[in-house]
């Protein structure tokens, strides 16, 4: 059973990206199996830092495969700025693959996203405005169009008829759109996207996982954004659960070996939605701050808070995780005292599940206070080396989702990264 997955089990921003680089070295074949550029993985090395939307976290690792699978939704205008950016590192790109199943992403996607987004008002999701919900409507809807129809002569015809679907659309909102200059841009971003390897990408992993290669599946957003069990409608448009892996990249459960669930030593949550463990404080600040919790894709501050164990057992649940990553431990490196919620008060009854609706004004979050650690963990090199303070949050936290930390990370860089076997 040669397929690992990799999942976010907050709002994403766990630190994704610098984990599936570190561990890609371990894998022949890393593969993104939802979302699209709304995503942001950072990764850090040399003293460079790269930030990937749509690539694949293994890119770096020139000798891996590295897949964009049928379940991704791919913009080819980000497509060509990422390859842009990433050539001027001589990268080849050999190695990458694109399923001819993914959906494209043409320009009214990212214009239908603002306008419907402005027309929610103070209701409005916070979404990244990269076109996802809209392109995500469009495939389920069966009228979006995939990467495989670029190669068919009908193309042009097929795309010229969702921009007047869209146009149809958009002629409820009073936007100016520039469509002829949006096609420029477009079929430029076409042109190159198609030079690359456009495969049938379900035949080509599974061919792998049967020569017994060894597969990393990356989760784009984190467990609590997906479409089925996020704070819904405060969510994105796909399954960022280990499900999502299965129908997007074509792999049987059965292959499923490892699910590595990936969580801050705090909270974040970008855009709108419930956050019962946020902090509107100088702890919030600070953690902000000291956490450079500002978005990689948009900029946007970060809403901070302290983790949430019923948010974070039920992402585990769904998914079956296996191994926990704990990220950003240096963060909390100077606080007194560290915060969890183990439960919700309401009326004085303590609910141990985090609540399906999204008013939640009567809620309070349940805590447990542990002292800091009150040290610098960036230079540590082992597990054994780790303050007992930060051994007994991270116990508390292995006890209550019944689930080990195998890795904890104590800065961004590859080199900040302590593992016991995984
Ligand atoms: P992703 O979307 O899950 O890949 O995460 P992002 O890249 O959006 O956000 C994680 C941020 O935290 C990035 O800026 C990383 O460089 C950074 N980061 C990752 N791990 C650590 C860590 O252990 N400590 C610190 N201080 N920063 C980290
Ligand atoms: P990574 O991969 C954090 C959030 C948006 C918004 C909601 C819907 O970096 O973890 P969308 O554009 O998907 O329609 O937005 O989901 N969101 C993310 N938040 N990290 C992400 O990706 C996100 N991708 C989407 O802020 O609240
Ligand atoms: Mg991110």
């Amino acid at each position: 059973m040669p397929v690992d997955v990799l999942l976010g089990l907050q709002w994403g921003d766990e630190g994704k990206g610098k984990v599936v680089d570190y561990l890609a070295p371990r894998y022949q074949l890393i593969a993104r199996f939802q979302g699209g550029p709304n995503a942001g993985h950072t990764l850090e090395f040399n003293g460079i830092k790269h930030v990937l939307h749509q690539i694949p976290s293994g890119i770096f690792h020139e000798d891996i495969k590295n897949v964009i699978g049928n379940g991704v939704v791919l913009d080819p205008i980000v497509f060509k700025k990422e390859i842009e950016g990433l050539s001027k590192y001589g990268l080849s790109f050999r190695n990458l693959y694109i399923s001819k199943k993914a959906q494209l992403i043409v320009p009214t996607h990212r214009i239908l996203d603002l306008v419907y987004e402005k027309a929610m008002g103070d209701k409005k999701i916070g979404s990244t405005l990269k076109g996802i919900g809209p392109c995500y409507q469009d495939k389920i809807g069966r009228h979006g169009l995939r990467i495989g129809d670029l190669t068919q002569a009908d193309f042009r015809q097929k795309y010229s008829s969702l921009i007047e679907r869209h146009k149809k659309l958009l002629g409820h909102f009073n936007h100016e759109v520039d469509f002829e200059a949006l096609n420029l841009e477009f079929f430029e971003a076409v042109e190159l996207l198609k030079t690359f390897n456009l495969v049938d990408s379900e035949y080509f992993i599974n061919q792998a996982i049967a020569e017994g290669q060894s597969i990393l599946a990356e989760g784009a957003q984190g467990s609590m954004l997906d479409i089925d069990f996020g704070s819904y409608p405060y969510v994105t448009s796909s399954s960022t659960m280990v499900a999502g892996a299965c129908t997007g990249l074509g792999v049987a459960p059965k292959h499923i070996r490892e699910v590595f669930g990936i969580l801050k030593a705090y909270s974040t949550r970008v855009g709108s939605g419930p956050f019962l463990t946020e902090l509107n404080d100088s702890i919030g600040e600070y953690i902000r701050t000291q956490g450079h919790e500002f978005g990689s894709t948009t900029g946007r501050p970060r809403r901070t808070g302290w983790l949430d164990l019923p948010a974070l057992k039920y992402a585990s649940m769904i998914s079956g995780i296996t191994q926990l990553f704990l990220m950003k431990v240096d963060v909390l490196d100077d606080l007194d005292e560290i915060k969890v919620c183990t439960g919700y008060l309401s009326n004085g009854e303590v609910a141990s599940t985090p609540p399906s609706e999204t008013n939640l004004s009567d809620l309070e979050p349940d805590y447990v206070h542990f002292p800091g650690w009150k040290c610098s963990t960036r230079q540590l090199k082992s597990f054994d080396a780790l303050p007992s303070a930060l051994s007994k949050y991270i116990s508390f936290i292995e006890q209550n989702m019944g689930v080990n930390v195998h890795m904890v990370s104590t800065g961004p860089d590859r080199l900040h990264t302590l593992i016991k076997d995984c």
